[in-house]
C-alpha cells in the first residue's frame, strides 16, 4: 500500500534513488528547506511499506490578484514506481491544496523534450499555456513549455488561453 505523507527533512536523505532520473532537478539544500518552511502543504511525498520513497511533489501558491495560482515546482516518481498512479495521484492533491486556496490556476513548466511527462499533464487536463524560450540552461539551452490547469474559481477559464507567441524568462511574473 501507497501512503501519501507531507515530506519532512529526513526524506532529503532518502530521496536519491528518485533523484538520480536524469529529468529530475536536484536542487541546494536551501531550496527544499525554504519550500519545507513557506509551503509544507504543498509538499509531499509517496512511501511505500518498506519506506522507500515512490516519488514526490514539490510546489507552492504565488502571484497576485487573478494570478494568484498554485505552481509545480518538482514532480518525480521513481523508476520502479512508474505507471501506478503516483503522479497522477500526487497532481490531484495539489490541485486540491490550491482549490482550498481559491487559487485561479495551476501551472509547471516542463522540457519541449520531455515527451512523457507532456502528454501525461495533458491527459491531466493541462495545456500549453506558453513557450519560454531557453529556459533551462544546458548546452544547448532547452525551452520549456508553461502549461497550466484552470482551478474552479477561474469560471471563464480566462487563465488558460493561449498566448500566440513565446516569451524570455525575464518575462515570466
Ligand atoms: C512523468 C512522471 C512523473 C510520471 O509518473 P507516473 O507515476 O509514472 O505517472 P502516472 O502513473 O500517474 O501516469 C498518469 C498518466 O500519464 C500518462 N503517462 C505516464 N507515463 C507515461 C509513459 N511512460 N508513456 C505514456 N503515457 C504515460 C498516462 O496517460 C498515465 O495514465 P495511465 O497509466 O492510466 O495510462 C515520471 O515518468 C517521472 O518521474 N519522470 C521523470 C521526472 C519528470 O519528467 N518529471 C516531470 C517534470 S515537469
Amino acid at each position: 500500500m501507497t501512503t501519501l505523507r507531507p515530506f519532512t527533512c529526513d526524506d532529503m536523505y532518502k530521496f536519491n534513488n528518485v533523484n538520480l532520473d536524469p529529468l529530475t532537478e536536484t536542487y541546494g539544500l536551501s531550496f527544499y528547506m525554504q519550500y519545507l518552511a513557506h509551503w509544507p502543504e504543498y509538499f509531499q511525498v509517496a512511501e511505500s511499506p518498506s519506506g522507500d520513497i515512490m516519488g514526490y511533489i514539490m510546489g507552492k501558491a504565488e502571484g497576485h490578484g487573478d494570478n494568484w495560482h498554485g505552481h509545480v515546482t518538482a514532480l518525480t516518481v521513481s523508476p520502479d514506481y512508474r505507471r501506478l498512479g503516483l503522479a497522477a495521484s500526487l497532481m490531484n492533491f495539489l490541485e486540491d491544496v490550491s482549490e482550498r486556496k481559491r487559487a485561479y490556476f495551476v501551472d509547471l513548466f516542463v522540457r519541449v523534450s520531455n515527451k512523457v511527462a507532456i502528454n501525461m499533464y495533458n491527459n491531466l487536463g493541462y495545456i500549453v499555456y506558453r513557450t519560454v524560450l531557453e529556459y533551462y540552461s544546458g548546452d544547448p539551452d532547452e525551452d520549456a513549455y508553461d502549461m497550466r490547469k484552470a482551478c474552479s474559481r477561474d469560471v471563464k477559464q480566462k487563465s488558460v488561453i493561449p498566448l500566440t507567441h513565446p516569451v524570455r524568462p525575464e518575462d515570466i511574473d
